[in-house]
């Protein structure tokens, strides 16, 4: 029997269109479960959508539809999305499907008999985008923790689940088990922020709205959205459900991959729920980094999402899965950019391994139009090379493992550059000048053909599309045999008489400056900084030219109306005042500015004025300045910007 390999995404919320972050483990868990296939494992690769809870509930009622309606058109989105990327999962959850469905009312149930979920009464703070209750000790500055947006406060009959009676066993769980939680970085994080200050019980029921699992032996109460959607890892192999009949062969799983965020709910509430079941835990949960856009997490709201599907139309899916794992260090945060995609393509799909198909293949196809020829000359110049090509298949499996898929594209990488410089080494062109070198020729494009093989097998699960159309080129297509994982170990394997078929160009060179400005055009967000650098290049404004930037860029500065409550001088600094304004928000800000040669405090008090209240904070003289205050530069000196009194604080100019 084969091994099994259980991996699992995230199941996403169907609130919004997806991005590419959230493509990005799409991408990463299918290109394990590609690598898993091929080295022969039995994989089930698990997604799918998280239907439930307020935020949708709300959503749908804001489009005017159900809540099934809603979701409906936008699930099938994420499975076309899915599709164009060459995602091959073996089941897509919804949790609304009935099987999910009557499977947490049976979980809900088993763990009420149990004890594990008992009645009590819910107050504290709920943050609606995050679906996440806090008590007042988590909250930070009176907010949500995990988004800093607002919470409110919530109070209801609930049920609750037996949390903090598993604090201990969590902590032992990641003390014994080095390798359930990764990487190591969120261990400390879930030691420091939860698990010291000890696991409270979890509220596990809500009856404030109704779009969730019914608990059916309590009408009025739906399960808390996290125990539904946790439970997808389970439900979907057919624990508590008669559709499907995978459970004992494939749990439990092998890897829960996510990025960062949600893993405070994976790796202690799933094993507590999975101890309360009394069932095996996960190998390993795996919390990888953000894909940042322009510095900050890629979301909706804030307005810097970058489509996939635009994406993989314009470059193919291969390109953006490139990009993708080779671009953002394994583990961290990875900023994307159209700049750098385009990059990549250009110098590592394009001239790297492009241009190395390409090159060989016509070499062959013009040398040896009726196939390559008995008699292949060797040279001692070879043995690096092909102790290289033989090394590199444990190099990427010792990378693979490890999920450090960058590293292993690298060392493929390395190879193909090495290949190229064997083209430059050997100048096949010069040996076909002399009819005497025919036999050293066909060793060198036969040794060219056979690293090609190589990489285009080791580059299989990463580049799906790509890795066939290289193997058909080179004459290999269609032979299992020269395809499967195991071949890539070997050096010498494609017959003698190898014939290529010359083919299209596998990744054209794309114009750069060209190309970001189609994009614009497209709508497609591009990073404020490309944008900048286009309208004005090194970065910096031309001097007596004024770039222009879109409205979205101006709505990104938030400016209000403040009203100076106090004023003085910041000691020591003859240039500046420290202000205390009231910016319509209960916390006074404090502003420093460089002003004090211009006004006094007298002056200012009492005024109002405009300020920008979204700027990061920074410390001027070792005084913090929470934003600055607008004022016009007359030449000789600073005049503030004052504004009408009946006005009032808090008011945003736009
Ligand atoms: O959290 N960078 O769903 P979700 C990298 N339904 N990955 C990103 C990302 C970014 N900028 N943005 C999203 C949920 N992701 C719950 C999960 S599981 C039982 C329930 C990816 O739609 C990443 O995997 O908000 C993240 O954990 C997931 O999308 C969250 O998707
Ligand atoms: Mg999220």
């Amino acid at each position: 029997m084969k091994p099994t390999y259980y991996i699992t995404t995230p199941i996403y919320y169907p609130s919004d269109k997806l991005h590419i972050g959230h493509s990005y483990t799409t991408v990463v868990c299918d290109t394990l479960a590609r690598y898993k296939r091929m080295r022969g494992f039995d994989v089930f690769y698990l997604t799918g959508t998280d239907e439930h809870g307020q935020k949708i509930e709300q959503k749908a009622k804001e489009a005017g539809l159900s809540p099934k309606e809603y979701i409906d058109k936008i699930v099938g989105s994420i499975k076309e999305l899915w599709e164009l990327m060459d995602i091959r999962y073996d089941r897509f959850i919804r949790t609304t499907d009935d099987y999910h469905v009557e499977a947490i009312q049976r979980i809900f149930k088993a763990l009420y008999d149990k004890g594990e979920i008992y009645k009590g009464t819910y107050t504290g703070h709920y943050c609606k985008p995050c679906e996440s209750f806090w008590t007042d000790s988590q909250l930070k500055n009176g907010k949500c923790p995990d988004c800093g947006r607002e919470v409110e406060r919530a109070g209801e009959e609930a049920y609750f689940f037996r949390l903090s009676k598993y604090t201990r066993r969590i902590l032992d769980l990641y003390e014994q088990n080095p390798e359930f939680l990764q990487p190591k970085a969120r261990v400390n994080e879930m030691i420091n922020n939860f698990l010291k200050p000890g696991l409270e019980d979890l509220c596990v029921s809500r009856t404030s709205f109704s779009w969730g699992v019914p608990v059916d032996f309590d009408p009025g109460h739906v399960v808390y959205v996290w125990v539904d959607a946790l439970s997808n890892y389970i439900t979907a192999l057919g624990y508590e459900n008669d559709r499907f009949d995978d459970f004992n062969r494939y749990w439990p799983a092998d890897l829960h991959m996510m990025a960062k965020e949600i893993i405070r709910f994976h790796s202690i509430i799933w094993p507590a729920l999975l101890m309360a079941l009394e069932l095996p835990l996960p190998k390993q949960v795996y919390g990888h980094g953000w894909l940042l856009f322009g510095g900050d997490k890629m979301s909706k709201s804030k307005g810097n999402v970058v489509d996939p599907v635009v994406l993989c139309n314009r470059y193919g899916v291969d390109a953006v899965r490139y990009y993708l794992l080779r671009e953002v260090p394994f583990g961290q945060d990875g900023n994307f950019s159209n700049e750098a995609l385009i990059g990549r393509i250009n110098s590592d799909l394009a001239n790297d391994l492009g241009n190395l198909v390409s090159r060989s293949v016509a070499m062959a196809g013009r040398y040896f139009p009726e196939g390559l020829e008995p008699g292949k000359e060797k040279a001692p110049l070879d043995d690096g090379l092909v102790a290289m090509a033989e090394a590199l298949k444990a190099t990427v499996e010792r990378e693979v493992e490890a999920l450090q898929l960058p590293a292993a594209l690298t060392e493929i990488f390395k190879f193909i550059s090495r290949t190229n410089k064997y083209i430059d080494e050997t100048a096949p062109w010069a040996l076909a000048k002399d009819e005497a070198s025919r036999a050293r020729l066909c060793g060198v494009i036969y040794n060219l053909l056979e690293c090609i093989r190589i990489s285009a097998v080791l580059l299989t699960p990463f580049l799906p599309h790509t890795a066939p159309v290289i193997l058909l080129q080179i004459g290999a297509g269609g032979d299992e045999g020269l395809a499967s994982w195991e071949s890539a170990g070997k050096f010498g394997l494609l017959p003698g008489g190898v014939k290529v078929n010359k083919g299209e160009t596998l990744f054209p060179r794309i114009d750069l400056e060209k190309e970001l400005g189609e994009l614009e055009a497209l709508g497609a967000p591009v990073k404020e900084a490309e944008a900048a650098k286009k309208s004005a290049p090194q970065n910096e404004p031309v001097p007596g030219t004024v770039s222009l930037i879109e409205i979205g860029d101006f709505a990104r500065i938030e400016l209000r109306v403040a009203q100076v409550t106090a004023c003085e001088p910041v000691p020591k600094a003859d240039k500046l005042l420290r202000l205390t304004l009231n910016d319509g928000t209960d916390t006074p800000r404090q502003v420093v500015s460089g002003i004090a040669g211009f006004y006094s405090p007298a002056d200012l008090i009492g005024k109002k004025l405009i300020a920008v209240a979204n700027l990061k904070p920074a410390k001027l003289r070792g005084v913090e300045s929470n934003g600055m205050i607008l004022a016009a530069d007359s030449g000789d000196g600073a005049r503030v910007i004052f504004v009408d009194g009946d006005i009032p604080c808090g008011s945003k100019i736009r």
